[in-house]
């Protein structure tokens, strides 16, 4: 019997397991399949089922995505094997083809620019503006001490608060102050560990205020709107490079010299620059490689990618991430990006693979990792140009889609192994595969 979707469901949380799944199925014609669809995606060790059911809130399955490796990667004269956690078939190879490109003429260079993250306590303020300023050096040791519970692991390992501003921005909103915070959280992300400060700054900016003034609760000064770190991250950069002599460019395409090749990937690079529906593009390219790294260590995706996002807007326009310098015979390409990582905390340890990929990378810290990571969104990136700006995106991409193409069409295994000896020389589409698949099933 099928479930009406316009019913409100009540208290779905609170089922078991078993009951959120069941009722799922009875949305579907034929619950007990989708019953068994999902299931057969446990895992068949209750005791990992369990560690992936509480990452999570109403858990009923897993949903798999490839676990992939790039070998070869040369990053300041040190090789990695990375792991990348992604879907799109393409991105693992061209982050190899590159890496392996790379490791040939130098490797990727890589320098981490700044670590230090931001946080901020938004507040209404409706006392005089200036008062708030005198105060602020004994605000700011009033707040510091008020953490120091908090801050006193982190402190051991070397991070902290680094600096903390008051600003005022009643030119925007009338009596609106932020508090922003400046961290080092070392190699944790520290998300949890600069909310939980944050979230203590508001408390005792109020109170302090409450001292100063001798105010009562009634009177409502201050206003603590909300306390949150900023995922935009613009002083926790790391910037990456590759660079060779023209005449190491020489065969990347038959029809263009080296210099040709570098000057019309020069070209590329630059509408990416000027133009935001490149731009976006472009960076997507970027973020194929950097995101299936931080998946695969167990990050967080979303903050690096909307970081990034920002970063790349901070001149009043979306641009490229990266560019090109040409000096004399030598092309140089650079990436400049956000990257709140980390490498303790979190799902680092929790997660099985998550753990297991940074064990594959040598245990690296939270700089290294943005290194890394940052390395694999240049390596896609110089592959995607290089691809569009000679033979196409879409010969080598299609070439890795074959699979999933022959997939749809149910291929066996022998019809797959004659498919890819066929598609060596030949153009794959949706259709030229069906109509290949048609001709060897007559
Ligand atoms: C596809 O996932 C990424 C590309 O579109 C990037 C680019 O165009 O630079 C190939």
């Amino acid at each position: 019997m099928r479930r009406k979707r316009d019913i409100i469901i009540k208290g779905f949380s609170k089922l078991l397991k078993e009951d959120k799944l069941k009722l799922v199925a009875e949305y579907f014609e034929n619950p007990g399949e989708v019953i068994s669809l999902l299931k057969s995606f446990w895992h068949t060790d209750a005791s990992q089922q369990k560690l992936f059911d509480e990452f999570s809130e109403n858990t009923i399955s897993n949903f798999y995505i490839p676990y992939g490796i790039a070998p070869n990667v040369m990053i300041n004269g040190r090789n990695y094997l990375v792991p990348m956690v992604i879907e799109e078939s393409s991105v693992v190879a061209a982050a190899s083809a590159a890496a392996k490109f790379w490791s040939e003429r130098g490797g990727f260079h890589s320098e981490i620019l700044g670590t230090t993250k931001i946080g901020q306590v938004h507040f209404s303020w409706s006392g005089e503006p200036h008062t708030l300023f005198t105060l602020l050096p004994a605000l700011k040791k009033y707040l510091i001490e008020s953490v120091k519970p908090i801050t006193a692991n982190m402190e051991k390992r070397g991070g902290g608060i680094v600096a903390i501003e008051l600003i005022d921005m009643t030119d925007k909103i009338d009596d609106y102050y932020q508090l922003r915070a400046h961290f080092e959280t070392k190699d944790s992300m520290g998300a949890n560990f600069i909310n939980s400060v944050l979230e203590e700054f508001g408390q005792s900016l109020k109170v302090f205020l409450a001292e100063q003034y001798q105010l009562s609760d009634d009177d409502r000064q201050c206003e603590i709107i909300m306390a949150i770190l900023s995922n935009y991250t613009p002083e926790c950069v790391v910037k990456t490079w590759v660079e060779c002599k023209f005449s190491e460019l020489e065969n990347v395409d038959e029809r263009l010299t080296g210099e040709e090749f570098a000057l019309k990937f020069e070209k590329a690079v630059k509408i990416a620059q000027v133009d935001p529906y490149r731009a976006t593009t472009h960076n997507k390219g970027i973020y194929n490689g950097i995101d299936a790294v931080a998946i695969a260590t167990g990050n967080d995706f979303r903050a690096i990618e909307a970081a990034g996002h920002t970063y790349a807007s901070r001149n009043g326009q979306y641009e490229s991430l990266s560019w090109v310098e040409i000096e004399d015979d030598t092309f140089r390409f650079i990436l400049e990006v956000p990257l709140a990582m980390g490498t303790v905390g979190g799902l680092t340890s929790l997660h099985p693979l998550a753990k297991q990929s940074l064990h594959l990378l040598g245990n690296p810290s939270a700089p290294e990792l943005m290194m890394i990571s940052s390395v694999m969104g240049m390596a896609n990136n110089f592959s995607a140009v290089k691809s569009l700006t000679t033979k196409g995106i879409q010969a080598g991409h299609m070439k890795m889609h074959l699979f999933n193409i022959l997939n749809h069409f149910k291929a066996n295994d022998v019809e797959k192994s004659a498919a890819v000896e066929f598609f060596k020389d030949q153009k794959v589409s949706f259709a030229s595969v069906g109509q290949y698949i048609d001709s060897i099933r007559k």
